[in-house]
């Protein structure tokens, strides 16, 4: 029996899900999962009806900072799966920061700038700066493009919906200092789920 997190348990994140772990079964590789997704994942961003305002909501004190709220929707028991919202106030932006795994990640909601960093040499160097409205999406595969950093640019909050191949909001990761390159072990945490009581990153991470 699963005991996976369906934090947000509505039909339309369970078909959802369901649809995934079929695609990621049958996918000979990541980018051949997320080609499979596809579809469905530009249908949620489409579907207004299916994220409650709960889950647009910033949160102040965030393991993010500047109020940005990481909301989980679904989780699997193992941690290899997760999807959640990340809700970013207007002119707020995230640290530079990397996710570690490989995935989906789409504007649900307002309209965001995004800045693409390489780190080499320990130093960060900016590749690629866009745009990104409501519907906007794209395929995460590690380490290429894994570190970036998104600010909103609209004037009510941006709501971005991510579907990644680990459990995101508890997993130790980087952030970065854009001047110096110096990168900082961090957990970001969820505003309504809880991780291991851990309390220090891994030796050597
Ligand atoms: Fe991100």
């Amino acid at each position: 029996m699963s005991s996976d997190e369906y934090i947000l348990d509505t039909p339309v994140v369970r078909e959802f899900v369901a649809g995934v772990r079929g695609a990621i079964a049958a996918a000979d590789s990541p980018e051949e999962a997320c080609d499979v997704i596809r579809p469905a994942f530009a249908s949620l961003l489409a579907d207004q009806e299916w994220l409650p305002q709960t889950y647009r909501r910033p949160v102040p004190d965030s393991g993010m900072g500047g109020g940005i709220g990481q909301w989980a929707l679904y989780r699997s028991e193992d941690g290899s799966l997760s999807l959640f919202a990340l809700v970013v106030p207007p002119a707020a932006e995230t640290p530079v920061h990397d996710h570690l795994a490989w995935g989906l990640v789409g504007l649900y909601q307002g309209t965001q700038d995004e800045e693409i960093f390489v780190r080499s040499s320990g130093e960060l160097e900016l590749t690629e700066r866009r745009a990104l409205r409501a519907g906007d999406f794209y395929a995460l595969f590690p380490p290429h493009d894994d570190i970036h950093r998104v600010r909103t640019t609209s004037a009510d909050t941006s709501v971005s919906i991510h579907l990644l191949t680990n459990d995101t909001g508890c997993v130790w990761r980087h952030s970065f200092d854009p001047e110096t390159g110096a990168e900082a072990s961090f957990r970001s945490g969820y505003a309504n789920a809880a991780c291991d009581a851990e309390t220090a990153p891994p030796e050597g991470h």
